[in-house]
């Protein structure tokens, strides 16, 4: 039976720490309220479409959370191998519930560290990384992790937060938005059922405060991508000026 109560919650936590898998359980409905999540799932989209990947191509997404953009994308590519590597239990059980609900046949899910997770050099046509670089210390042990398991003409696309969480703007931004699209009734609801996502970005933006994950500008974002071996083929600001997003190749 599941308790409600997290694995990583059971070890203590530091306060600049987030608890991944009490986040999972309401990640989604977050997310259903931020009008921008879904803009951003559009943009990745659209750039992967722009990348002419093969129609078996095989790609991996890494911290791929509740699954939510291989779900996406498999909509788009159905016969794309899909490879979900994601270390909270939490996050791999919402998304393994939604593989299988949204029948996605081709996907492989590993409740792996992007850290300690191994793939044969040059496996992937593609690989993405949303929002979850930063949390990956050190970032450059990541990014080579990365250049290896990427085909000679693969691409590695990533959108990283890097910015101060600023709690008080998102929330009115979601409030505003919930208010308009479902009314007052149901947004003061799922205000009180998601209050555990805003415990969680009250301990990212402490994370992000204390160094234990990875603030950055986009120009310094491109160029740890370009020191990391990267061509940086697009840069570009989204998730509402939070997030950068980069689209890269191997650099020959
Ligand atoms: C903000 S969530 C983003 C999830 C998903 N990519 C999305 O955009 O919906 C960051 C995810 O990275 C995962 N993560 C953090 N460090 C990781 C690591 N070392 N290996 C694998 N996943 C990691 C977290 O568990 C979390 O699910």
């Amino acid at each position: 039976m599941n308790s409600g109560r997290s694995i990583e919650s059971a070890v203590t936590l530091g306060p600049d720490e987030l608890d991944w898998t009490a986040y999972a359980l309401k990640y989604d409905l977050m997310c259903e309220f931020i009008p921008a999540y879904q803009e951003m799932i559009n943009t990745l989209l659209q750039k992967l479409s722009e990348c002419n990947l093969p129609p078996n191509a095989s790609i991996c997404d890494l911290g791929a959370g509740t699954g939510n953009f291989i779900t996406a994308i498999a909509s788009k590519f159905p016969d794309v191998h899909y490879t979900h590597v994601e270390n909270s239990p939490g996050m791999v059980a919402v998304a393994q519930q939604k593989y299988e609900k949204n029948a996605i046949k081709h996907v492989e899910v590993l409740h792996e560290s992007a850290f300690s997770v191994d793939f044969e050099e040059n496996s992937f046509d593609s690989i993405i990384c949303i929002n979850a670089l930063y949390a990956m210390d050190p970032q450059t042990e990541v990014l080579a992790r990365v250049k290896k398991w990427l085909k000679p003409d693969g691409k590695f696309l990533v959108i990283d937060w890097g910015r101060e969480n600023r709690i008080l703007d998102w929330c009115w931004y979601v409030v505003k938005n919930a208010i308009r699209t479902h009314g007052f009734r149901r947004t003061l609801s799922a205000f009180i059922e998601g209050a555990e996502t805003i415990k969680q970005n009250r301990r990212g933006r402490k994370g992000h405060e204390s160094g234990k994950f990875w603030r950055h500008t986009t120009q310094e974002f491109s160029d740890t991508l370009i020191e990391a071996g990267f061509n940086v083929e697009h840069l570009s600001v989204v998730y509402r000026g939070y997030s950068d997003l980069a689209i890269c190749s191997i650099k020959e």
